[in-house]
């Protein structure tokens, strides 16, 4: 039933097209089995110990990364521990550093401010620091991971999520689902449907509510009580039905920022940037609906979304065919912008492990050679810190810091993940949570 899906599949034959000269450079690795993905395994964990140098323990978050991108390093941890659990444990005492992560971070102070520029539609989130001191007055942080923002809500819980897969730590799916309980409170009929950016309630956008839909389904897996999944099932199905009916996903298959609300009420794409975290977070939020469902429908409507995207961040930068963001923003993406990638990639990891079919191999050539690119040609020698450029100069716009490097470490660690060497690959570990199950190909398209 494979290859008679998509084999007259014209977007496959595209794809493979525009990949076979990609394959072409990547002499070393060939998509189907990677010897050189043996490799990642040493490369993830130098990558790690360089994300560490970023991590300050009294607040629980990265230097440089403020509190959504600190989520991020978090779950490219969780992620990674997954594909290298001895790893992680042995000599990194990642179960640690979520603890203090979950711990510390929220109470430590942070005020957020985001605009959206009209001109560029870039966005910049302001974050102000300060590490909570012990005595009594001390405003509390972000109590229970809860802001004005329904899209940080979301990185948070999709990282405890993580975290508890990882560890099994209760607390962490607990925390998860009281997270979640406030994005519901999000959300509304206006548009139809779907959560708000904002408490302020004034921008229905993709991100928040592809969050909105991987917590749901993620949550549908995991919880130990059948009503809660089942509610969580439901909810995540009823927003996947409303997303895509929403306008946001545009004629090419991408998806663009978000909706504008018309005088009339009613909502339209607003036509802004597709940046690539907005392609990716859907892809996990399918996957994850798959599984839950074991409707393999779910991952067929996410592959056109990955190929599209693909074709569309692909260029060639420098002579060397890599991902980079749209919008030709690279260098300079802002504090928010060098995280979309890796948030990207690491999501058409976990697309890749469900499915073992025609884009399949090209999506995951993809991965693999920009791993390769990553590591050989965006890394700081000495340091081992990874930069915003996948394609280099590691020095590129203000050099590395926690937020280029744990977005090109999602690259890393996903090639890894889709290697399929690892005996708990993303695959397994990721997806497959359920007692008993095996197969790290995945559900089969
Ligand atoms: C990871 O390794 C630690 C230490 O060896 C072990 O206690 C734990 O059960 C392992 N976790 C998983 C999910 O395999
Ligand atoms: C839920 O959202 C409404 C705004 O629609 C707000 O007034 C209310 O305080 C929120 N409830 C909780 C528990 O956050
Ligand atoms: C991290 O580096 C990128 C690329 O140079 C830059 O756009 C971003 O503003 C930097 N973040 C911080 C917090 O300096």
């Amino acid at each position: 039933m494979v290859s008679t899906k998509w084999g007259s599949s014209l977007a496959a034959h595209i794809y493979l097209l525009l990949f076979s000269h990609l394959a072409g450079r990547a002499a070393a690795a060939p998509t189907t089995s990677s010897p050189s993905s043996s490799s990642y395994r040493a490369e993830t964990l130098t990558a790690v110990k360089a994300l560490q140098s970023w991590y300050n323990p009294s607040t629980g978050l990265w230097n440089t990364a403020g509190w959504w991108n600190s989520a991020n390093c978090l779950q490219v941890l969780a992620d990674w521990t997954m594909t290298d659990n001895s790893s992680a444990t042995t000599l990194i005492n990642v179960p640690g550093i979520m603890q203090n992560t979950f711990t510390k971070a929220q109470q430590t102070t942070v005020s957020t401010q985001k605009t959206v520029s009209a001109r560029t539609g870039h966005i910049t989130s302001t974050y102000t620091l300060q590490a909570k001191h012990i005595h009594g007055n001390s405003r509390r942080g972000f109590s229970g991971f809860i802001n004005d923002f329904y899209d940080d809500e979301g990185w948070w819980a999709l990282a405890l999520i993580r975290s508890w897969d990882a560890t099994r730590n209760a607390g962490y799916l607990a925390t998860a689902e009281s997270i979640f309980a406030d994005m519901v409170n999000g959300t509304d009929a206006v548009c139809g449907g779907g959560v708000w950016w904002s408490k302020a309630r004034k921008y229905k956008n993709a991100i928040a509510n592809e969050l909105y839909l991987s917590v749901a389904a993620a949550l549908a897996r995991r919880v130990p009580d059948a009503g809660r999944r089942a509610r969580y099932l439901q909810t995540a199905k009823d927003q996947w039905g409303w997303f895509r009916r929403s306008g946001m996903i545009n004629g090419e298959s991408l998806i663009n920022d978000g909706l504008t609300i018309k005088e009339d009420g009613s909502c339209v794409n607003n036509g802004a940037q597709t940046w690539s975290y907005n392609q990716g977070v859907v892809l996990g939020g399918l996957v994850e609906l798959a599984y839950a469902t074991g409707d393999v429908g779910y991952v067929r409507e996410a592959v056109p979304i990955a190929v599209a995207a693909v074709k569309k961040l692909t260029t060639t930068v420098d002579g060397v065919v890599v991902i980079r963001e749209v919008d030709r923003c690279e260098p300079d993406c802002g504090l928010d912008g060098p995280q979309f990638k890796g948030v990207f990639v690491r999501n058409l990891g976990y697309l890749v492990v469900a499915v073992s079919t025609a884009p399949e191999r090209v999506l995951k050539g993809a991965i693999e050679a920009n791993a390769r690119s990553v590591w050989n040609r965006d890394r700081e020698s000495g340091t081992n810190r990874l930069g915003i450029s996948w394609a280099g100069p590691v020095s590129a716009g203000q050099g590395p810091n926690a937020s280029t490097h744990s977005s090109a470490m999602d690259v890393l660690v996903a090639a890894r993940g889709v290697a399929g060497l690892s005996p708990r690959g993303l695959g397994m570990g990721m997806w497959k949570v359920e007692e008993g199950e095996s197969g790290s190909e995945g559900a089969k398209v």
